[in-house]
């Protein structure tokens, strides 16, 4: 990828990595992803703004040359991650005066991961600036977006935020610009679900903080650039405030049909009930869908039948998760069935401590369901249906 001029003297010099499909091993990249980096060169000084994957360094050194870039003052490392610190190493080989600009947490964590000596670096106060002549970059500390030594670059004259993952979407795109709002909109959700939500807490108060700066255009380290700030700023503010939607979350796995049975009478019950039903049967599901249903869903209903003494793995997989994520899901209860006994329903409530769920009468059948069983889903879904008027119709 070529490097591109976002204003004068502020470039983004990234790469776009369009085949990757898996990051951390874990999170299915349906769209590729791209390790934005951006080059600010002031009248005295010139800044890089986080660096790209290892497997990109190429990118990043071309992109340098074809701008004639013969020195680097600073390399400002917002995030010890490697997607955005991995060519750090190889910058200081290219570029040996530069300091490496950032907080000492971050500077513990660059020294633990990359091997840097500590005498390149240069440490930074929350709320501190640097001047590059006509063009100030300031610091501002937001830990736990999702490290602890996560923080923001803002370049002052030119209103541009720099806060790396946070604003980010895991979107392979040759677009600059997130012109494709609607496309963006479910990237980034998708990427503050997998990546964010478990510090949701933490990124309202450094909302709240960034509220007092102008910002004109931010520029996140994955993903297109948003020129029009306000269009992620409210879907985050909605993502991480305590407002639900009137919608029922079912994970669900079905080995012989009659978890699916009770799967499908409780779907038809909630929709002549107007709730929104989100079924997701894990044997297919894409993990990183069922993540993004869980942001803002009032109730999760998880489904499984049992498998010698518990839960279906893939339904412990997806209760693990989902608790792991800490949505702010406000019901949740089970259903599914068992042949001769077992600790299904006991060892999927005990993995969700870290929800504060309100837990709703469970339905749990043995064998198939028979009339008295649909009986029972009906009165869960009246249950739901009033608690959910409760708080939101
Ligand atoms: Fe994109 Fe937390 O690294």
């Amino acid at each position: 990828m070529a490097s591109r001029e976002i204003l004068t003297g502020v470039y983004s010099v990234g790469a776009i990595d369009w085949d990757r499909r898996l990051f951390d091993e874990l999170i299915p990249l349906p769209d590729g992803t791209t390790y934005n980096s951006y080059l600010i060169k002031g009248s005295e000084k010139t800044a890089l703004i986080d660096t790209v994957d290892p497997t990109k360094e190429h990118v990043l050194v071309d992109n340098l040359k074809e701008l004639g870039i013969n020195d680097i003052d600073y390399i400002v490392s917002n995030h010890a991650e490697q997607d955005h610190s991995g060519t750090i190493p190889k910058m200081l080989e290219l570029f040996p005066e530069a300091r490496v600009v950032t907080n000492p947490k971050c500077k513990g964590l660059l020294i633990e991961f990359l091997l840097i000596p500590e005498s390149k670096f240069m440490t930074v106060d929350d709320g501190e600036n640097l001047s590059l002549g006509d063009k100030t970059l300031e610091f501002i500390y937001a830990p736990w977006v999702h490290w602890p030594e996560t923080m923001l670059t803002y370049l002052k004259e030119k209103n541009i935020l720099f806060p790396c993952d946070l604003f980010g979407s895991h979107l392979a795109t040759s677009e600059l610009y997130a012109s494709d709002e609607a496309k963006v909109y479910e990237s980034a959700k998708r990427y503050y679900a997998e990546i964010m939500m478990p510090f949701r807490n933490s990124i309202k108060r450094h909302l709240e903080r960034i509220d007092n700066l102008d910002i004109e255009i931010i520029a996140p380290s994955h993903g297109p650039i948003h020129d029009r700030p306000e269009f992620i700023l409210e879907a985050y503010k909605e993502w991480v405030s305590e407002e639900v939607k009137n919608e029922v979350l079912i994970p669900y796995v079905s080995m012989h049909g009659s978890t699916e049975k009770m799967v499908s009478y409780l779907i038809d019950a909630l929709m002549e009930r107007d709730i929104i039903v989100k079924p997701f049967n894990l044997t297919r599901t894409d993990i990183g869908e069922l993540a993004m249903a869980l942001v803002d869903v009032a109730t999760i209903v998880i489904a499984s039948p049992t498998v010698l003494v518990g839960p279906h793995p893939s339904v412990v997989y997806a209760t693990y998760l989902a608790n792991a994520l800490g949505p702010k899901v406000k019901f949740a209860s089970i259903i599914g069935s068992y042949g001769w006994g077992g600790k299904m329903l006991e060892q999927i409530t005990g993995m969700l401590g870290n929800l504060k769920v309100e837990i709703i009468e469970p339905v749990i059948v043995k064998g198939y369901p028979r009339e008295e069983d649909f009986r029972s889903l009906d009165r869960l879904a009246d249950e739901i249906l009033k608690k959910h008027k409760k708080i939101i119709i």
